[in-house]
C-alpha cells in the first residue's frame, strides 16, 4: 500500500503497532516537505526523550530504509516515498478487487427507510433528498460489507387521507383525476385547508373518512386504494428516470393491522397515560414532549405506525440496524419513537439511527404543500436534461446517443449536486451551477472520465508506445517490452500526485459509510478530477510511457465507481 514501507520501518524502530502509526501518520501541509509526516510526541513518554530529539534519530534510522528519504522538523519526521518503488505497489494495490471492497460490516443487515414519498401529494424535494441519498447509502454499504436492505415507507395512511376522501366526496371529479391525479389531488387538499379555516365541521369530516378506513369501510376503502395506485404509477416515472429500485415498497398502511399489538404492549408495560382522552408515553426523563400514540377518537397517528414498523423490521426483516433517511425537521418525531421502543425494553432501539439532512431549495423556493406552491421535480428533470442536451450539442455536434448522454449528464447534475453538499446543510440549488462543466459537479466528473477513456483510446491505438503495459493489446501486435523506463516515463509530480489521490480511495469509502455521509465520496470524485486534470496537463499520457497509461486507465475506473457509487451514469462519450 501507500505508507506500508514507511510503516513497517516507523514501526521497526519504534516498536509501536503498525496499525497505531497508520492512524498517526499526517500529510504535510507542503507538499515539498514529503509524502508523509509522522509526529514523535506520543513516544516522548516511552523513551522519555524530548520528541524534538526522537524524530532525529527515528529521521536517521527511516532516512537509511531503502525507497524512503527522511528528514526530521520539530517533532514531526518527514518522509519521502521513494517513487521507482511506490509506484508499482501503489499501482498494483489498485488492481486488488478487496481494495474495492473492506469489510466494515461483516455481514451485518441494515435496513435503510428511504423516499417515503406521501400519497395524492407531489414528489416533494425533501423526498428527491432522501431517495438520492438513500440509493448512495445503500451502495456505500454494500460495497463495505454490510447487506443493505432498502424500504420505501410510503405515506399511504393517515388522518390526511380521510381529509382527501372528504374533499372528494364534496368538490371531487373523477374524470379530472384520472387525467391528473396528484395535481387534481392537491387542488383538493388546499381547498380542504382553506375551507376548513371557517368550516370546521370539515375537520370532523375528514377524522370520520379516515376512521373508517381504519375500520375497514369499503366505500373509504375503494377511494383510498384509487389514490394509492394513481399517486405510484407517477412515483414510479421518477424512479425509472433516477434509477432507483426498492427491495421492499411497504406504505404505513401495511402496518394498519400490527399497531393494536403495539399498544398493547405499552398497556402492559405501564407506559400509556391518558392525556386530554388521548393516549400518550410520558418522556419527561428523556427531556422530551409526551409521544402520542392514540388520538381522541381511537385513531392511530405517526408515531404509532413507526414504532409497529421499527418493530416489523427488528422480529420479521431480521436487521440490526435501522437508518432513517428524513430530514431534519423530523429530528423530533424519531427520538420520541426510539425513546418510546427504549422505555417498552427493546434494546435493539439503540441500533435505530436517523440519517437527517437539510432543506433543498430549488433557485430560493422552498416547497409547501399546505399553500400549493410546489417545484414539480418532473420538471425540474426535464429541464435539466433540456438544458444538459443544448450544452452537449454545442460541444460535440457529432456525438452519437444525444437524447441518452443529455438524460445521463442532466439527472446526474442534480443528483451531484444534491450529494455534494454535506447532507445536513442546506442547499440552494441552482441548475446553471450544477450543470457546468468545469465546476464542481457531476458533468466535471463525467466529462473527466469521459476525456480519458477517449485518451485511452487513441493509447490503444497507437500500439508502439504501450510495450510492457497492461493494456490488453492483440499479442501480434504487442513489441518486446522494453525494461528501462527513461526518465520521462517517471511520473512527474502531477502524476505523483494523482496515483497517491487514487490510494486514498478506500480511505474515503470507509468514511463515508461510518459517518453516513456520501458526499465524502463526491468530493472524492471532484478531488481525483481535479488531479487528472492537472496531470492531463502537465504530463505526457499517451507517449508518456506505461505508467502513466496505466495510472489513466485507474483514473477512469475509480471515477466510473465512485460515479456509480452515487447513482450518475458514466458515458464513455459526451
Ligand atoms: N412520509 C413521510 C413524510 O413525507 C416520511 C416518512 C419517513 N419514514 C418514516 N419511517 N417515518 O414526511
Amino acid at each position: 500500500m501507500l505508507m506500508s514501507i514507511a510503516i513497517q520501518a516507523i514501526s521497526a524502530h519504534t516498536g509501536l503497532e503498525e496499525k497505531e502509526i497508520s492512524s498517526l501518520l499526517e500529510v504535510p501541509p507542503q507538499p515539498e516537505w514529503g509524502d508523509v509526516a509522522f509526529p514523535c510526541f506520543l513516544l516522548a513518554k516511552k523513551f522519555r526523550k524530548a520528541p524534538q530529539l526522537i524524530a532525529l534519530e527515528l529521521a536517521e534510522a527511516v532516512n537509511r530504509e531503502e525507497g524512503l528519504t527522511a528528514s526530521a522538523s520539530g517533532a514531526y519526521v518527514n518522509i519521502t516515498l521513494g517513487r521507482s518503488i511506490h509506484i508499482p505497489l501503489m499501482l498494483a494495490e489498485l488492481r486488488k478487487p478487496e481494495f474495492f471492497k473492506p469489510d466494515l460490516g461483516h455481514g451485518q443487515r441494515v435496513v435503510i427507510d428511504m423516499s417515503s414519498p406521501n400519497i395524492a401529494k407531489p414528489f416533494g424535494i425533501g423526498h428527491l433528498r432522501s431517495t438520492v441519498i438513500g440509493a448512495a447509502l445503500y451502495r456505500i454499504l454494500g460495497e463495505t460489507g454490510y447487506v443493505p436492505v432498502s424500504v420505501n415507507h410510503l405515506g399511504d395512511w393517515g388522518t390526511q387521507f380521510g381529509k382527501q376522501i372528504a374533499a372528494y366526496k364534496r368538490w371531487g371529479n373523477e374524470e379530472q383525476l384520472q387525467q391528473d391525479p396528484i395535481g387534481e389531488s392537491l387542488k383538493l387538499y388546499v381547498r380542504f385547508h382553506e375551507e376548513a379555516e371557517h368550516d370546521p365541521s370539515l375537520e370532523d369530516e375528514g377524522r370520520e373518512w379516515f376512521r373508517r378506513l381504519e375500520h375497514g369501510d369499503s366505500e373509504a376503502k375503494r377511494l383510498w386504494e384509487f389514490f394509492v395506485e394513481v399517486s405510484l404509477r407517477e412515483f414510479d416515472r421518477m424512479y425509472q428516470r433516477l434509477n432507483i429500485t426498492f427491495d421492499h415498497v411497504l406504505g404505513e398502511s401495511f402496518y394498519n393491522d400490527k399497531m393494536q399489538a403495539v399498544v398493547a404492549q405499552l398497556r402492559t408495560k405501564g407506559l400509556l397515560e391518558e392525556s386530554e382522552g388521548a393516549l400518550v408515553v410520558r418522556l419527561e426523563d428523556e427531556g422530551l414532549p409526551p409521544c402520542l400514540i392514540l388520538k381522541k377518537d381511537g385513531t392511530t397517528i405517526y408515531p404509532t405506525r413507526d414504532l409497529a414498523t421499527a418493530i416489523y423490521r427488528h422480529e420479521v426483516m431480521k436487521v440490526d440496524r435501522l437508518l432513517y433517511v428524513v430530514g431534519g425537521e423530523q429530528q423530533l418525531h424519531f427520538r420520541q419513537v426510539f425513546a418510546v421502543l427504549k422505555r417498552a425494553g427493546e434494546t435493539w432501539a439503540e441500533q435505530c439511527e436517523h440519517v437527517p439532512f437539510g432543506l433543498m431549495r430549488f433557485a430560493g423556493k422552498k416547497m409547501s404543500t399546505r399553500r400549493g406552491k410546489v417545484v414539480k421535480l418532473e420538471e425540474v428533470l426535464d429541464e435539466a436534461v433540456a438544458r444538459a442536451l443544448s450544452i452537449i450539442t454545442q460541444k460535440n455536434p457529432a456525438l452519437q446517443d444525444q437524447q441518452e448522454i443529455a438524460e445521463d449528464v442532466g439527472i446526474g447534475a442534480i443528483i451531484f449536486g444534491d450529494l455534494k453538499n454535506n447532507r445536513l446543510n442546506e442547499v440552494d440549488f441552482s441548475l446553471e451551477d450544477a450543470l457546468t462543466f468545469e465546476g464542481e459537479t457531476g458533468p466535471y466528473v463525467q466529462y473527466t472520465h469521459a476525456r480519458i477513456r477517449s485518451l485511452l483510446e487513441k493509447a490503444h491505438a497507437g500500439t508502439d508506445t504501450l510495450a510492457g503495459s497492461s493494456i490488453d493489446v492483440p499479442a501480434g501486435e504487442r513489441h518486446a517490452p522494453d525494461s528501462t523506463y527513461t526518465s520521462d516515463e517517471m511520473l512527474g509530480d502531477a502524476g505523483w500526485a494523482l496515483l497517491k489521490q487514487l490510494v486514498r480511495y478506500q480511505g474515503q469509502l470507509e468514511r463515508a459509510a461510518r459517518q453516513l455521509e456520501p458526499s465524502v465520496i463526491a468530493r472524492f470524485a471532484l478531488d481525483t478530477a481535479q488531479a487528472f486534470n492537472r496531470f492531463y496537463v502537465k504530463e505526457r499520457i499517451v507517449e508518456g510511457g506505461p505508467w502513466r497509461i496505466q495510472l489513466a486507465e485507474q483514473t477512469a475506473d475509480i471515477l466510473a465507481h465512485t460515479l456509480q457509487l452515487l447513482g450518475l451514469k458514466a458515458p464513455y462519450r459526451m
